[in-house]
């Protein structure tokens, strides 16, 4: 398992690009399993999640080669069954789920294994699917998805006790591209990765109306073909590099970012006082730390609003902004597993019922701290930036499941980082 040691003190200054979307290149590929022809899908992140993806899809049969960000898949005869292995061990690959379902009748994925930001139901995307024909059951860590006279639309609402589902909304949305007739789903989530799927599906063939709102309208089609695709940016890696620049930039350019699904992230950074600035056509922004920083009070919400995929990276920026600061989850409530690690570092936060009221210290100090999912790793790389000392990160495949080269990003911004190999 690989360490990040992150020597603190270093400003940082220059340009790096964003890489593609995560979320949106994992319900992509597994939309290629709707069609026998060949997909192109440009812009696809190297990193342990899409990895997985491409795994689990080569093992039901599909046919891949990938060159440095490119992919081209082809699912011309593929299996009813997700590989249990590879699934239990990426929540994500559920979404092969709904695309599965559609073109064979049949899917069997195992159940996904919950994670330290919640348990991680999946109820949302059985009752979406059962509302389009399916029928349900449960058998060895198994869901088997049956339908055997096909999909047929329906009216579903997909809202749950936390709000939306993402991945909920992207396999029923993939699932009524197939069926007889309309499906209208009600609460859907807006996010872009959302939108971008819809326009993916679309270009293949299917009939899909309001993507990017809370009411999406799918007219079923009988099949659809292969097409050529590019992913939208990653908001949530180029909403972390920022956050880097506001801890310890004087000018950090972020290029191949896309403003309008940035608003929220830099209204949050602005207000706790730092400069953000895009170029006229919004695809290139540059971030200035300011010394006059202030605290803000965060709550995470669906899109458009604050993105739970940032609090972590924003509760790093305020456990050194000299205010009072209070931070609410309302998607993931649990979502606090970096505050324990940044205590470790000196940083003054309490955490209670998805609350965390953060009290900004001068500076933090180095001490050697755990990753422990996704977000919370780049959290405690972001605070180690300026924290007194060397920082050891232990853990880093979590970090590395989503950022795509981030040492090396952080290398040419100037950071003074270095990755150590452990046998
Ligand atoms: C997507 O996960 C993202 N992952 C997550 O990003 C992100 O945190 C999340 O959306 C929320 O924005 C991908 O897109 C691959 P949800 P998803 O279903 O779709 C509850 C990252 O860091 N819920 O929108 O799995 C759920 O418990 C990852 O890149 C149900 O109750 O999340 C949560 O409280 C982490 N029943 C809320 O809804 C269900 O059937 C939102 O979850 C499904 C979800």
């Amino acid at each position: 398992m690989d360490k990040l040691i992150v020597h603190g003190g270093a400003t940082l200054r220059g340009t790096i690009n964003i890489s593609g979307s995560k979320n949106a290149s994992l319900p992509i590929l597994a939309a290629s399993l709707l069609t026998p022809e060949p997909c192109i899908i440009r812009h696809v992140p190297d990193v342990s999640d899409t990895n997985y993806m491409i795994q689990i899809l080569s093992a039901m049969g599909a046919d891949v080669e990938r060159s440095s960000g490119t992919v081209r898949i082809t699912c011309e005869t593929i299996s009813d069954q997700a590989p249990y292995e590879l699934v239990r061990r990426m929540r994500a690959s559920i979404c092969v789920m709904g695309p599965l379902l559609a073109r064979k009748g049949r899917a069997v994925v195992s159940l996904p294994g919950g994670c330290v930001i919640g348990d991680r139901p999946v109820d949302l995307h059985l009752r979406g699917l059962e509302a389009l024909g399916a029928k349900v059951e449960f058998e060895g860590g198994n869901i088997t998805l049956t339908a055997k006279d096909g999909l047929r639309g329906a009216e579903i609402n997909l809202c749950g006790t936390h709000g939306p589902t993402v991945l909920g909304t992207d396999n029923v949305m993939m699932a009524a591209t197939l069926a007889d007739g309309m499906t209208i789903i009600e609460s859907a989530a807006a996010e872009p990765e959302v939108l971008d799927l819809a326009n993916f599906l679309n270009a293949m063939g299917a009939n899909i109306q309001g993507a990017g709102t809370q009411r999406i309208v799918i007219e079923g089609v009988k099949e659809l073909h292969g097409i050529e695709h590019t992913v939208i940016p990653d908001r949530i890696e180029a909403g972390t590099f920022m956050v880097a620049a506001a801890i310890a930039g004087e000018g950090v350019t972020l290029c191949r970012v896309c403003r309008d699904h940035l608003k929220a992230i830099t209204d949050a950074i602005e207000q706790s006082g730092h400069y953000v600035q895009f170029n006229a056509s919004g695809d290139v922004c540059t971030v200035r730390r300011n010394g006059h920083a202030r605290g803000v009070d965060l709550v995470t919400a669906p899109y458009p609003g604050f993105p739970t995929d940032m609090q972590a990276q924003m509760t790093a920026l305020l456990a050194t902004t000299p205010d009072v600061s209070i931070i609410k989850d309302t998607i993931f409530p649990q979502r606090f597993m970096h505050c324990a690690e940044l205590k470790r570092m000196g940083a003054d936060i309490k955490v209670d019922h998805g609350t965390a009221v953060v009290r900004g210290i001068p500076q933090l100090s180095a001490a050697p701290v755990m990753a422990s999912d996704l977000r919370a790793s780049a959290a405690l790389v972001l605070a180690a930036l300026t924290a007194k000392g060397s920082t050891e990160i232990i853990r880093l495949y979590h970090i590395d499941r989503g950022y795509e080269h981030i040492d090396e990003k952080l290398l040419m911004l100037g950071a003074n980082v270095e990755r150590v190999k452990e046998r």
